[in-house]
Formats: C-alpha cells, sequence, structure tokens
C-alpha cells in the first residue's frame, strides 16, 4: 500500500487500503473497494486530499510505521471531546485523556520508525485533532531517542495532545499560547509542566518566538520538541512538503531556533523517504521505497523497470536525486 494524492486515485488500478472516516468520524468508506467516481467527489468536497491505496505497483508494502486508523481516529475523537469538555468548563476527562496517552506511546515504542498519517486525508472538520495527535507522536518519537523515562514521555504527550488548546478561547497566533497555558495551569490533574508546553511551543532559541520571545535556556525542552513535531506536522500536512524537505528545512534550524539535539533525535525517528514513495536514483532511475531496514534516511527500494530489490544502505554509493512527482501532484 501507499499514500497517493486523491487527483491521482485511478479506479481501475487502485484499492481502497484503509477506511475513510467522515467529518463526524464515522467509517465512510471501507478498506478493500473501489471508490467509485461519485464518492470520490463527494471525498473531495469533504477536504480529503490524500488516500492510502493498495496497487501493483506498491504490492508487498506494509506501511507498518504507521498507526492504524481506528487506533489514530480513537485518539483523535477523545481529543475532539476534550476540547468540548473543557469548552463547556466540565470535569476534564482525565482517565480518557490518559489512556491515549498510553496507547500513542504503546505505539510508538513498538516501531523503530514513526510514519505519520497526513492530515488532509481527514475531512477538514478533524484535522485540527489530527493534527495534535501526530505532533504527540512525533514528539513521543523524539523523546524515545532521547531516552526519556515514562513518566516524562507522558507529561510530554499531555503537553503535546493540548498545545492548541487556547484555540478554543483565542484562536489567533499570537494569543493562542498564553490562552492555553491560562486553561491548563487551572486543572489540577495536569502537570504544570504540560501546561508550558502549550505555553512555550512557539518560542525559539533566538528569542524571536512568541508570545514572550524566551531565549535559549529560559525554553523548557519539552517545549523545544513540542515546537520541532509542530513544525514538522504543519510542513507535511498543510504544506504538502515531502519528509526529506521539511528535514531539510530543519536543519538549517539548529542552534538559532531549535536545540540540536531535539532535530537531530527527529531525524533518527523519522524516514526522509517513506514506504511507497516513488523515488529517483542515480541514471534518472525511477524506483518506489519498499521499506525501512536498518537504516533511517537509506530504504531498501525497488527499481520501477526491472523489479531489483536494493538496499541503498549497503550500496552507499547510490544517491536519491529526488522524488517522483505526477502531473497531478502539483496542484
Ligand atoms: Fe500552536
Amino acid at each position: 500500500m501507499r499514500l497517493i494524492k486523491i487527483s491521482d486515485y485511478d479506479q481501475l488500478t487502485m484499492q481502497l487500503a484503509k477506511p475513510i472516516y467522515d467529518g463526524k468520524g464515522r467509517v465512510l468508506l471501507a478498506a478493500g473497494n473501489t471508490i467509485h467516481p461519485k464518492y470520490l467527489t463527494k471525498l473531495k468536497e469533504l477536504g480529503i486530499r490524500y488516500l492510502i491505496v493498495e496497487d501493483q505497483a506498491s504490492t508487498g508494502i506494509t506501511l507498518e510505521e504507521m498507526l492504524e486508523m481506528p487506533t489514530w481516529m480513537g485518539a483523535i475523537q477523545v481529543l475532539q471531546d476534550t476540547y468540548e469538555t473543557i469548552l463547556k468548563k466540565q470535569q476534564f476527562p482525565l482517565i480518557h485523556v490518559q489512556k491515549v496517552v498510553g496507547q500513542l506511546l504503546y505505539e510508538v515504542k513498538r516501531r523503530r520508525a514513526i510514519l505519520l498519517i497526513p492530515t488532509t486525508s481527514l475531512a477538514e472538520e478533524m484535522r485540527p485533532y489530527g493534527h495534535a495527535i501526530n505532533v504527540t507522536l512525533l514528539a513521543l518519537q523524539i523523546g524515545k531517542y532521547l531516552k526519556y523515562t515514562d513518566l516524562q514521555l507522558r507529561d510530554l504527550a499531555l503537553g503535546c495532545m493540548l498545545h492548541d488548546i487556547g484555540k478554543v478561547k483565542d484562536p489567533s497566533e499570537f494569543g493562542h499560547p498564553t490562552a492555553g497555558f491560562e486553561i491548563l495551569r487551572h486543572i489540577r490533574e495536569l502537570s504544570l509542566l504540560s501546561a508550558h508546553v502549550a505555553f512555550q511551543h512557539h518560542e525559539t532559541l533566538d528569542g524571536k518566538g512568541f508570545p514572550r520571545e524566551l531565549k535559549g535556556d529560559s525554553i523548557l525542552e519539552f517545549a523545544q520538541i513540542c515546537g520541532v513535531a509542530n513544525f514538522y506536522e504543519n510542513h507535511i500536512s498543510k504544506n504538502n512538503l515531502p519528509p526529506h524537505e521539511v528535514m531539510e528545512i530543519l536543519m538549517t534550524m539548529y542552534g538559532t531556533k531549535y536545540l540540536e539535539h531535539v532535530v537531530e533525535a527527529l531525524i533518527k525517528g523519522i524516514p526522509g523517504y517513506p514506504p511507497g514513495t516513488m523515488i529517483r536514483i542515480q541514471d534518472n532511475q525511477e524506483a518506489i521505497v519498499i521499506r525501512i531496514d536498518d537504516h533511517m534516511q537509506r530504504p531498501v527500494v525497488r527499481l520501477l523497470d526491472t523489479g531489483q530489490v536494493l538496499s541503498l544502505s549497503s550500496h552507499p554509493t547510490v544517491m536519491i536525486t529526488g522524488i517522483v512527482e505526477s502531473e497531478e501532484y502539483q496542484e
């Protein structure tokens, strides 16, 4: 299976590999079927831009680095409910939230690499929650590579899940971190550390972030992790950039915007060329990434014309020169 742009969907050669949900989180289309053109139009109307499909080119690719759809959707729905209880000033649903945190932690720990399901595979109204869950997954992956304890990972995850909660009170870019801090610090069940993640996730080392223009050491490492994860997720999901490009941008922010070891941990834990990506290698040969083996950034690929399987980690001189994009990719 592989991730494709909805405009690249071909009814004759592709089957849906993961279910699609509507804006209420109900299954709209089950996996295993082809998508009727009428439905395809409906999905586009819902704002869905990506699909996960099974086709001949992606045979044998499992995307096991991705969460199962029901797990991901379940987390998204708990978060959506949590936003509502906070808005209505009801009791904070700590048990439900902690259960999700435990689940995400389990999912991250049992995988070496993490692959995000882009929020653009969701109906528009679910996206803010999908974004927060993805940021949490990335943050946990970074924390895992930084050898955090379970207790630390749980506080980090709580802060990341709720990092944008301030938007329920103040949707503005500059106001939501402070609004979020004000909400979270009054929830007795939460550690103050989690509240500070919301407060500081837009601060950067150079003091040019917001809301307080904090500098260097005065920014918590947790908030830096959330900031890097947030940056990465936004570029993947909203701006449709491929992972390796976002990583390159992040590498230019080493030490000026974000802590070097935090960015490095992300690069260790996220494949720049995820399974299913069509890439170009030297001599202009086209290949599809089939799995991540012993090196996160040097995947195993299958050449499209000959079907030959090549592990790029044992062929260090074979360079990846770019990714293959269909015309429709350039929307
Ligand atoms: Fe934010």
